[in-house]
């Protein structure tokens, strides 16, 4: 048998051209772009300064003005293109003007990435206070409501946008310490179904809505603020959670997060929505 190989894959293949960014031309708001303070490097700011290292025009918000305006100093002194915005994500007016803002400033919404969450003052049910059940609720829940139905308007008009949602895998399984996590883990879930019932009613318009489970996360967040809370060593509660983790007994970090962020608002996800993707290093399958 002769085989014949054709000319064209003998020749030296061109010059490829020069590589863009996964999110070139796009424009993307994070919500809680800012980061609690800590040795590590928090979802939110790795989340924007990786979209901005994508070619992502970003606009990060934050309640605290200070921290998105040193996430937005961290894109600038790379060359990206950023501004902050000070926004309670919890307040329906903020919401509309974050929206206004970034369409008066760049033009377009391509990406939403909902990311602020809270868990202090969680508890059992028996001992959880209402007050801090509405507050959970409100951070965690209602600010994803509230920026969806802000910027959703203007996804419709393009016919095309990305949401991403951060959950968390508390929404999809529990342990012990489940049981003090009664507002946070419920209102994980409840951001679970928004995205279900968000990616439904909008894959009609070209708009993809996702949520991320982040697992056990080495983060100012997870870190300082738990060790804080319980009064406890850092370095003993990193070692508790890294040894948690089926996937090399170790925390995943911010920048697991932000790649998966990643990944879902390019176009390599252009089949993907309503899916909720665990970033936990294998912990949600584990069993015992
Ligand atoms: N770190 C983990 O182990 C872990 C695990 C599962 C899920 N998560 C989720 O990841 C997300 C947070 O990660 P992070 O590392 O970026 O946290 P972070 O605390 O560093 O950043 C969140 C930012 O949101 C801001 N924020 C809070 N409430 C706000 C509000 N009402 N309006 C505007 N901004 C507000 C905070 O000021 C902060 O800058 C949360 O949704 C959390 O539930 C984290």
């Amino acid at each position: 048998m002769t085989i014949t190989i054709e000319r064209a894959t003998l020749q030296t293949p061109k010059a490829r051209p020069a590589a863009r960014g996964r999110l070139e031309g796009k424009v993307a708001i994070v919500v809680g772009g800012g980061q609690t303070p800590g040795d590590t490097i928090g979802n939110g700011r790795a989340t924007a300064i990786l979209f901005a290292r994508e070619g992502a025009r970003v606009l990060v918000v934050d309640r605290d003005r200070r921290s998105a305006e040193e996430t937005e100093g961290m894109i600038l002194s790379e060359g990206g293109v950023c501004r902050a915005t000070r926004a309670d994500a919890t307040n329906e007016d903020d919401c509309r003007s974050v929206a206004e803002k970034c369409v008066a400033e760049f033009g377009q919404i391509d990406v939403l990435h909902n990311n602020v969450g809270i868990g202090s003052a969680d508890n059992t049910v028996e001992e959880l206070s209402e007050e801090a059940w509405d507050r959970i609720y409100d951070v965690n829940a209602k600010s994803v409501f509230l920026a969806c139905k802000h910027c959703i308007p203007a996804m419709r008009a393009a016919r095309s946008g990305v949401i991403l949602n951060v959950s968390s895998i508390a929404s999809v399984c529990a342990s012990q310490v489940s049981a003090h996590l009664t507002a946070y883990k419920s209102s994980k879930a409840a951001i679970n179904a928004l995205t279900q019932g968000l990616a439904i009613a909008n894959a009609s318009y070209g708009i993809r809505v996702n949520a991320i489970l982040p697992g056990l996360m080495n983060t100012p967040m997870a870190i300082e603020s738990i060790a804080d809370r319980l009064q406890i060593d850092k370095a003993v509660l990193v070692r508790a959670r890294d040894a948690m983790v089926p996937l090399g007994a170790k925390m995943g970090t911010a920048w697991d997060v932000a790649h998966a962020a990643l990944f879902l608002a390019s176009e390599e996800a252009k089949f993907i929505t309503g899916a909720l993707l665990p970033v936990d290093g294998g912990q949600s399958s584990r069993i015992g």
